[in-house]
């Protein structure tokens, strides 16, 4: 198994009953910062390690080392920012504080934060650098340009986690490693999704597994935008499909809570790197891997792995699976000698528009248990974004 990144598992709950106590009286004290749901699923996941090695929100040198260099200031890659955004009243009050207390929006104490450093950065300036436009259409733009005028860096240490949603899938790094290494597996493929599991996600899963021991399925979970699918329908048909197509010896399904960046390239290293954290050795990039609308091309999510330097989890990079009417099964351009006459794409788009007209998706691509399963569901899709 490969080390987490960075090479330690990083761990900011307290151990015992007691620090978590201690905590929890210190943080009656402090002055409070609420954090949006995205930030608590942040919080909760620095706390775990999944985004080891931060052991808290970031910093001016590592946020700006992310934009321009895709790494933390020591050098270690990182393409996304983890960041604590604040007001200038909020700034006012917080100034001279040292130490604060995050709280969810129902003010619920969360955890204490050690503030090193209370600073600004040029966000249309940012989101060039991370997202390659600054076009507000783009949903992870607009999302970032909404920030505070202000971020606070520094180490967390949780009282309690606040993401609670789909608890029973959660699963933290430090149990994937173990129950990897029960399983026997050496070999563990990433899996990340934020869909309803069609033919062609199926077909990547299931050839990278001929050459592996286990897959890890971990789907997002957390805010996207509207028309993408709500997150019970996603993990129920998941849920229907390694019923009746997986073995549980080889594969397993947890979530990754966290709100889409849609950032396209630099989240598909994030994707690995935080897949590595929870033990994976591989982890598997397609087509258009984390994209929205035409930002990205379909391939560049492939092609940033080697503009970077090692991060050691192996990407296994997927061209696009059709279902090719001819051959009879799942291809792609490397497997199939037909046109795409002969083939039938099983795009998300595509399937979600079946499902808006009361269309079942058809076997070629969509299992047919799911496919009931989704159409049966009056509504599956996110509303508001
Ligand atoms: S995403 O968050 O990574 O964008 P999505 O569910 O759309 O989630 O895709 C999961 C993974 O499957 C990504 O690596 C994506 O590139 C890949 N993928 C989805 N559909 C196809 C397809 N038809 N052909 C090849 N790769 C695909």
């Amino acid at each position: 198994m490969l080390p987490p990144h960075g090479g330690k598992l990083i761990n900011r709950e307290p151990r015992t009953t007691n620090t978590r106590e201690k905590l929890k009286r210190k943080a009656k004290e402090l002055k409070q910062v609420e954090l949006s749901t995205g930030q608590v699923k942040h919080l909760q996941n620095i706390a775990h390690g999944s985004y080891s090695p931060l052991k808290g929100f970031m910093g001016q040198n590592d946020l700006k080392k992310v934009i321009k260099d895709r790494t933390l200031e020591d050098g270690t890659v990182w393409t996304v920012p983890i960041v604590l955004d604040v007001t200038q009243e909020k700034v006012d009050e917080i100034e001279n504080e040292g130490e604060v207390t995050l709280v969810d929006d129902t003010g619920i104490q969360l955890a204490v934060m050690d503030v090193e450093e209370i600073y600004t950065i040029d966000k249309k300036e940012a989101v060039e650098g991370l997202f390659g436009t600054g076009d507000e259409e783009h949903p992870g733009v607009s999302n970032f340009l909404k920030l505070g005028e202000y971020f606070i860096g520094g180490p967390i240490k949780l009282i309690r986690g606040g993401f609670d949603d789909y608890y029973q899938y959660l699963l933290k790094p430090v149990e994937t490693r173990v129950l990897f290494k029960e399983k026997g597996w050496e070999k563990v493929v990433g899996f990340q999704t934020r869909n309803v599991p069609h033919r062609g996600h199926e077909h990547l899963q299931k050839s990278a597994l001929e050459v592996a021991d286990g897959i890890f399925i971990h789907p997002k979970i957390g805010q996207k935008k509207a028309g993408d699918w709500k997150d019970e329908v996603i993990l129920e048909s998941y849920d229907i499909l390694l019923d009746h197509y997986y073995l549980h010896d080889h594969a397993v399904m947890s979530i990754f809570p966290a709100d889409m960046f849609y950032m396209g390239p630099r989240e598909a290293v994030f994707d690995a790197i935080v897949r590595k954290n929870y033990g994976c050795t591989h982890f598997i990039v397609g087509r258009d891997h984390a994209g929205v609308g035409d930002y990205y091309g379909d391939f560049d999510a492939h092609n940033i792995f080697e503009q970077l330097a090692n991060i050691d989890i192996e990407p296994l990079t997927f061209d696009y699976a059709y279902w090719c009417k001819k051959c009879g099964q799942m291809v792609t351009d490397k497997t199939c000698p037909h046109s795409m006459e002969d083939r039938i794409a099983p795009s998300g788009s595509k399937i979600r528009g079946m499902i808006k007209d009361g269309q079942r998706p058809p076997n070629e691509i969509m299992r047919q248990e799911v496919a009931e399963f989704v159409t049966n569901q009056k509504s599956p899709f996110v509303v508001e974004g």
